[in-house]
């Protein structure tokens, strides 16, 4: 039978992949398939539409390397990255939010408290808190694997004035799961935009600040590792970060020190990271 009505072509397309042997592929091609032509049958997508979809996803393909990924980026702007994580997020644990694609591995394990910038970086900050079990259980040898941007936006892998790792440091806790470090108070920056990306948002009209954030990831032995930021309270694009990671759970202040607090740093902030076990751990 061939189809004549765009319903006809998207069940003979269906039928076409319906003995894929693997059953998770089966149901992700089935649906992703159903949702493309449901999105050019709704909208009426002319060819010219189509080839500049196609023109701009080969360009999108261009702009990726080794160090950049073009193609995150774009799932970033599109909130696609932060569905992810909502959907897989853990019930119980600190909420997660993206990557993002500066992360880099193997930062020096630092002594508990250490600086993890230069002077020059910004405002010092101390932030410290506890990494906990559900049930507030201290987490002993809990890794928190820290990085961010310099007060001028750039992250060390953008900047060639900043030596290699600064400001990202790894923190381990010991019996109490607490923590502490030193840094400086995160400021906003811009994502690329000489790319694809870049010309996506502004058709859109959209910005490409990020809402000012300390990136973190937290594991422990045993319990799912969460990946995540703290966000800056008093920042302007929380209500607007380009890539949509803002959860309200991940605000804190940074206010200066009181009394008790260390005299060496402009601000303080407290975040408690929740893990929870592993599933069959
Ligand atoms: C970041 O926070 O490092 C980031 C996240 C998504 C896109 C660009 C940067
Ligand atoms: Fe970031």
């Amino acid at each position: 039978m061939t189809a004549t009505t765009t319903d006809q072509l998207t069940e003979q397309v269906l039928a076409a992949y319906a003995s894929t042997p693997g059953p998770r592929l089966r149901q992700l091609l089935a649906s992703l398939i159903g949702h493309l032509h449901a999105f050019a049958a709704e909208t009426q997508l002319t060819r010219e539409e189509w080839l500049a979809g196609i023109e701009f996803l080969t360009a999108t393909g261009h702009k990726c390397d080794s160090e950049r990924q073009e193609f995150v980026l774009l799932s970033d702007v599109l909130g696609f990255s932060s569905l992810i994580e909502t959907i897989n997020a853990a019930g119980g644990a600190t909420e997660s939010t993206v990557l993002g694609p500066f992360y880099v591995p193997g930062a020096p394990v630092r002594a508990m408290g250490e600086q993890i910038g230069r002077p020059e970086d910004g405002s010092p900050a101390l932030v410290r808190g506890r990494v906990t079990g559900p049930k507030g259980e201290p987490l002993d040898g809990a890794t928190l694997d820290i990085w961010q941007t310099a007060g001028n936006g750039l992250y060390d892998t953008q900047d060639p004035q900043q030596p290699r790792f600064n400001l990202r440091g790894v923190f381990v806790t010991g019996p109490d799961g607490a923590y502490q470090f030193r840094t400086v108070r995160p400021v906003s920056y811009p994502v690329p935009t000489d790319g694809p990306v870049g010309s996506l948002l502004r058709a859109s009209g959209r910005h490409n600040w990020r809402a000012a954030h300390i990136h973190a990831i937290v594991s422990a032995p045993g319990y799912r590792p969460v990946t995540t930021h703290i966000f800056d309270a008093d920042n302007p694009y929380l209500d607007s970060d380009t890539v949509f990671g803002v959860k309200d759970s991940l605000v804190r202040q940074f206010r200066p020190p009181g009394p008790g607090d260390p005299p060496d740093v402009s601000y303080v902030t407290d975040m408690d990271f929740v893990l929870t076990p592993q599933e069959g751990g």
